[in-house]
């Protein structure tokens, strides 16, 4: 079976996504200039596509680095466990960073990884995220750029995976609920 046969619908379209992509951007072009110029960290896997279009809209000097927080494994609901499985290459302390999300959902990896920045002393930290769904946080935490909300529903693409896979896709799509009830 095809990918595209497991998808219940389109959330948001490739077009949408550029259009809000560049409205971040905008809105940080907007505070960042070339003077004290910040970081931006990728936390991966899922946020690979934003940032990559991202940074290609961003007028401001800056850098970039990688970091790799565990998910949920297979299953579509926050544990609220989250381990570091790849480590910021930079040191951070005194420097501006922008975190850059695929999607807050509970709340508990991004607060988790503020707190583990805070440690680290930076010059000010950010979060730029490209979906927000807030109608699902249990923890409290500062989203600074958003690309969209969305409702309480599990997507896949861009970026976002459901067990790996579907990250190819360039929309945000709603899987089929059979896709991941099968699992369970
Ligand atoms: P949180 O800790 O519950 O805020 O979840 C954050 C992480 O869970 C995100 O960075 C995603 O990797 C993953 N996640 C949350 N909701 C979804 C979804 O609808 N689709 C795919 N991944 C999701």
């Amino acid at each position: 079976m095809s990918m595209l046969d497991d998808v219940q619908r389109v959330l948001i379209s490739e077009e949408e996504l550029h259009t809000r992509i560049g409205a971040v951007a905008g809105e940080m072009n907007a505070v960042y200039s070339d003077e004290d110029f910040p970081i931006l960290v990728c936390i991966l896997k899922g946020a690979f596509m934003f940032l990559a279009d991202l940074t290609r809209h961003l007028t401001f000097r800056h850098e970039l680095d990688f970091m790799e927080i565990s998910s949920y494994g297979k299953g579509t609901t926050s544990s609220g466990a989250v381990r570091i499985l790849l480590d910021l290459a930079a040191n951070i302390e005194g420097r501006h960073v922008v975190v850059v999300e695929d999607i807050v959902d509970t709340g508990h990896t991004l607060d988790y990884i503020l707190r583990n920045f805070a440690s680290r002393n930076p010059a000010s930290v950010r979060v730029a995220t490209l979906l927000n769904k807030p109608s699902r946080r249990e923890v409290e935490v500062p989203v600074d750029y958003s690309g969209c909300e969305i409702p309480n529903e599990f997507v896949i693409g861009y970026g976002l995976d459901y067990a790996e896979q579907y990250r190819n896709l360039p929309f945000i799509g709603v899987l089929k609920p059979e896709v991941y009830e099968q699992e369970l």
